[in-house]
């Protein structure tokens, strides 16, 4: 881990000059006081070195100060999370979810099924299905079921899609890929809404701010998310990463015919890992007309986001250029609104002369009041406790759960029912408050159930082929299914 050097004392003074400066600004001249003003979340990382209580202090200033949403860096990915088989480490995440709790800020998940950063024990199942599919599932399962009600959004799905001009599913270097194929992308969404049916899941990927253009990354995600959507398959929201240079100058538009093709699918669009950077070479020699061009293009950007009623989240990869992942590994440098001794830059000041050109009367939010406006959540009890329900029916214990890929069935009426292994759920307008009833071939009712969350254990029922009948109000569906 990047050890923190010692501030000069000049540069620790001009931090502090520079932070100082900001806030004497009007108090509520802050990005967060005018995104909360206008519905939206405006906001940034915490880097690893924050976890390690290894970064500057200037930093957590201005994070809480001036953002109101907040994503791990690392700490909420698989192999931070689940780093030996079945056994979870939520430490780092609890202290960043306490942290956002204490200051009001929104919390983003990233990421749950990624075909980098999996924890190298998993690697031990390559190609091995079913065992796969269990461990997706237990993975998504406990982590989202650990913050159920704390974390409003989750990366369900992360680069999935491969780079290719004519894209499809990334499928190479995918233990997820190659050992299931595509339905694990449809099982993660179902078993994340599972475990915390109030988080809005994303899928979440880079380079899809390049045009609508036949065979782009981004025309395949809208056709992906019409096919979820048509088989109610639980997404809420689009994450494009947007991690650009500083020449990419058509991304903004481009961003904004996504939002706009996803907003007729009724799925929010949200920028989720902006930067824009130099080339690494140009450290040094960047003049005031280069940082007025970054400028300039955080302000084309923020002013689409303002714009688009379906547009959410505004997330930035990084808060501060002495810390970020650009000089690390990208070969680019200084993509980010504060300067490596904390002071705002032109990028900073465009963002906000954007949120001061859209009135908060002219901005549209995708939320509704209770997600701008929570529950007092800082007298919570931090401590964590098990949120996962406690199903309390009496289940036949022998080892049967081989959590099988999502299937779907037939959708009269908008409801759609998919079963993994010995799970039904019921999807769509029906969802609640519906009551199923299985029958045998024979026409013999053998399992009736019905409630309010639309997941129904079948475990009580032996291997075959049966007849389901699901109803909801006058909405109603009949089909064969096979429990194995
Ligand atoms: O934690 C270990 C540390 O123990 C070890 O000493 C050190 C040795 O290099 O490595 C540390 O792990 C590093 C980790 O960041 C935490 O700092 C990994 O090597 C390094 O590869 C990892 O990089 C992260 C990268 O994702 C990995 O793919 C970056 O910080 C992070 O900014 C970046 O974020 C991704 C998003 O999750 C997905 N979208 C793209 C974005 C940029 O790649």
């Amino acid at each position: 881990m990047k050890k923190i050097h010692a501030l000069s004392h000049f540069a620790l003074c001009t931090a502090i000059i520079g932070v100082g400066f900001m806030n004497a600004q009007a108090a509520d001249e802050t990005i967060r006081q005018l995104a909360k003003e206008r519905g939206r979340f405006i906001g940034t990382i915490l880097n690893s070195e924050w976890f390690n209580d290894a970064i500057e202090p200037e930093f957590e200033e201005i994070h809480k100060t001036q953002f109101n949403v907040v994503v791990a860096e690392n700490e909420m990915k698989f192999d931070a999370t689940e780093p030996k088989e079945d056994e979870f480490n939520f430490e780092k995440g609890d202290k960043m979810v306490k942290y956002a709790q204490a200051n009001g800020l929104r919390v983003r998940g990233h990421a749950l099924a990624w075909h980098s950063q999996v924890a190298n024990w998993v690697n031990n199942y390559k190609g091995q299905k079913q065992k796969l599919l269990a461990v997706l599932k237990n993975h998504i399962t406990k982590v989202v079921g650990h913050w159920k009600g704390q974390i409003a959004e989750w990366d369900v799905v992360n680069e999935a899609i491969n780079d290719d001009y004519n894209a499809d599913w990334r499928s190479t270097n995918s233990v997820w890929y190659e050992g299931i194929g595509a339905e694990f992308l449809d099982s993660a969404f179902v078993w994340a809404h599972e475990a915390d049916p109030d988080a809005e899941l994303c899928y979440n990927d880079y380079s899809i701010e390049w045009g609508l253009r036949e065979g782009s990354k981004a025309s395949f995600v809208v056709e992906q998310v019409k096919r979820w959507k048509k088989n109610n398959i639980p997404i809420t929201c689009v994450g494009t990463q947007t991690h650009i240079e500083i020449a990419h100058e058509t991304t903004p538009q481009n961003v904004r015919a996504l939002a706009k093709a996803l907003a007729e699918l009724g799925v929010t669009l949200n920028i989720t890992e902006l930067d824009i950077g130099f080339p690494k070479g140009s450290a040094g020699k960047l003049t005031a007309a280069d940082y007025a061009k970054q400028g300039h293009l955080y302000r084309q950007f923020m002013d689409v986001f303002l714009e688009e009623p379906n547009m959410g989240e505004f997330v930035i990869w990084g808060l501060t250029d002495a810390h970020s992942w650009l000089d690390e590994q990208q070969g680019k440098t200084e993509g980010l609104l504060f300067d490596k001794q904390y002071k705002p830059k032109p990028a900073y000041d465009s963002v906000m002369a954007s949120l001061k050109a859209h009135p908060a009367s002219e901005v549209k939010t995708p939320y509704p009041d209770s997600i701008l406006n929570p529950p007092d959540t800082t007298a919570k009890d931090t401590t964590v406790k098990d949120t996962t329900v406690k199903d309390t029916t009496v289940r036949d214990t022998t080892v049967k759960d081989t959590s099988d890929a999502i299937k779907m069935f037939a959708i009269p009426n908008n409801i759609s029912i998919h079963i993994a292994g010995r799970t039904l759920f019921v999807m769509g307008t029906a969802a609640k408050d519906s009551k199923v009833e299985v029958f045998d071939m024979q026409g013999r009712p053998i399992f009736s159930m019905e409630n309010s969350k639309g997941v129904f254990d079948l475990s009580s029922i032996a291997d075959g082929l049966y007849v389901v009948r699901v109803r909801s109000g006058s909405a109603s569906l009949v089909t064969r299914i096979s429990i194995r």
